[in-house]
């Protein structure tokens, strides 16, 4: 506002009410007015919150300049020669490659725009400029925040990384959507989240738990006095989940933070405590700052992230990467189920060492191995769920109800429908029913009720007679073989699904929720990957 008002004032004129519009104006007006000086000090340095900007103007033909802050971006190389591993950024960037050969680059705010061309990347950081000219690129530096004065390349020498990702990761297959094949892809997402870290065990060796990032730091974990999980949308909903293995195994209490809310609070984050931050992207600007807010109080900082080199994996102490693939769509699905089985593994990690000798871990490790052959098996039921869709399409709400473990599979199913069907939908949890949202039932408003068989089994069937009582559109969710016990008179449409252990069900039961989304989408006529008014990363606040 300021500066929009300053520019007013000196006979800009805009056509948008967007902050980003500010930024080009800003960029001209200090070319036409400090021109001598923006060698030294540029004009990013007014600007405040999270951005990544690159500039390209007439008056210089053949240059271009890129700078962040709190927003990512990347540079991409590309060249035809052989490229050595690790060298500086400054040879590398010149316009000839080794041999001779020209070389290629790309800026961008996500590694899948890039993979493309290039796998050679070179993570840009905040108060850093990149200006590239005549085909050779210089990284200039600032020295503090305040001066940001800007320091000459060399200052900046680090190697390139490579993109650990294919090409097939960003394209659809044979699928109409990227939600749809990142849906149907979670048998094997869910594999390469789990391989080389659940140990199967055999004659002379006991079954267990290996988390590579995390083995110099679970002692510290297991000393903890609390353990805060914190992330926003998808990703808290996930931890949500995960939270009564997390409390039951390793017996430390576990609160759950909204990034967002979190900062708002300013809630108390102590030395003794752990802080893991769930995020698919790595880049969630309210979670990034959540991260600087608690190494600042000291915690042990924990990330738990679908990509390698993003913000908060750089930024945490430790951590462990979902592996799950690379997923397009705004709506988050296989990185969900990765996160809840990551967060499963690590409460395996921090329960007690002597792990395969008592039986609940043991079976929930057993039950982990066959998780993937369990989703193939769920995700059979998409063509039932398309015709669920295709009976709830013109519907106005939905309601969700679960409870302990499916608390979460309430909010994620609502938080699906919302943000790609556009059709209002709220999760809420099943004890709470008599606490208000009791008055909204009829036998109008549909309700899905997440009844699998757990230690809450039978609170949900009394809630299911109460809703039924008061002539509720029932939508029930049960185990495999439980459809006439939950619902004796058929008055309710059943989904069955397969049985798992209590802590990993909402993995299973997530699935066709997100398939009943996905279709709910199509019928509707709404844009599947892109949902109106949303992005895949949130990196501003
Ligand atoms: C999920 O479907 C949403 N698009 C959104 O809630 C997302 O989970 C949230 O923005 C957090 O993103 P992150 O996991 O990349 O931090």
């Amino acid at each position: 506002m300021d500066l929009k008002e300053t520019l007013l004032k000196y006979g800009f004129h805009f056509e948008s009410d967007t902050d980003t519009e500010v930024i080009p104006k800003l960029a001209k007006f200090v070319h036409d007015s400090l021109n001598e000086d923006l060698g030294s000090d540029g004009g990013d340095k007014q600007l405040e919150g999270a951005y990544a900007l690159i500039f390209k103007s007439p008056y210089y033909p053949n240059e271009l300049v890129a700078c962040k802050r709190g927003s990512p971006l990347l540079l991409g190389v590309k060249e035809t020669g052989d490229m050595r591993t690790d060298i500086n950024v400054e040879s590398d960037l010149s316009a000839e490659g080794h041999h001779g050969k020209p070389k290629e680059y790309y800026l961008a705010s996500d590694a899948n725009a890039i993979v493309e061309h290039t796998r050679r990347v070179l993570v840009i950081e905040d108060n850093e400029v990149v200006h590239m000219k005549d085909g050779a690129v210089h990284i200039f530096k600032s020295d503090s925040d305040k001066s940001r004065r800007l320091l000459r390349p060399a200052s900046v020498q680090r190697g390139l990384s490579t993109l650990e990702m294919e090409v097939e990761q960003i394209r659809k297959g044979n699928f109409e959507h990227f939600m749809q094949k990142e849906i149907h892809e979670q048998p094997d997402s869910l594999t390469m989240t789990m391989r080389g870290r659940l140990i199967r065990g055999g004659e002379q060796k006991a079954k267990g738990i290996l988390l590579g990032g995390l083995k110099d730091h679970l002692k510290t974990m297991r000393r903890s006095r609390r353990i805060l999980f914190i992330g926003c949308g998808t990703s808290y909903n996930a931890a949500l989940a995960a939270r009564p293995v997390v409390e039951e195994l390793s017996g430390i209490p576990v609160t759950m933070e909204i990034a967002s809310d979190l900062l708002d609070r300013q809630g108390p984050i102590y030395r003794e405590d752990t802080a893991i931050f769930v995020s698919q992207s790595g880049e969630t600007a309210d979670t990034l700052q959540a991260l600087e807010y608690a190494k600042s109080n000291g915690a042990l900082c924990v990330g738990i992230t679908n990509t390698v080199g993003s913000a908060i994996a750089r930024g945490t102490h430790c951590g462990i990467h979902l592996n799950a693939g690379c997923e397009i769509g705004v709506a988050s699905t296989k990185a969900y189920t990765s996160q809840i089985a990551v967060i499963v593994m690590l409460a395996l990690a921090l329960g007690d060492d002597s792990l395969s000798t008592q039986q609940r871990p043991n079976a929930i490790m057993d039950n982990l191995y066959n998780l993937p052959s369990k989703v193939r098996d769920v995700l059979k039921l998409d063509k039932d769920m398309k015709e669920l869709a295709a009976l709830l399409m013109d519907e106005q709400s939905l309601l969700v109800f679960g409870r302990g473990y499916n608390y979460a599979t309430a909010l994620e199913c609502a938080l699906k429908v919302k943000e790609v069907s556009l059709m209002h939908a709220e999760g809420i949890v099943a004890g709470e029913m008599k606490h208000g949202p009791l008055a909204l039932v009829d036998e109008t408003l549909p309700i899905i009720v997440i009844a699998t068989r757990d230690a809450s089994l039978n609170k949900q069937q009394s809630v299911i007679q109460q809703l039924k009582a008061r002539k509720g559109r029932l939508i029930v969710m049960c185990t495999e073989g439980d459809a006439e016990f939950m619902c004796p008179d058929r008055t309710c449409r059943i989904i069955e699904v397969p049985k798992v252990h209590d802590c990993l069900q909402p993995i299973i039961n997530i699935v066709p929720l997100q398939l009943l989304a996905y279709h709910l989408t199509v019928f509707r006529g709404f844009n599947v990957d892109q949902p109106r008014n949303l992005a895949k990363s949130v990196t501003t606040q």
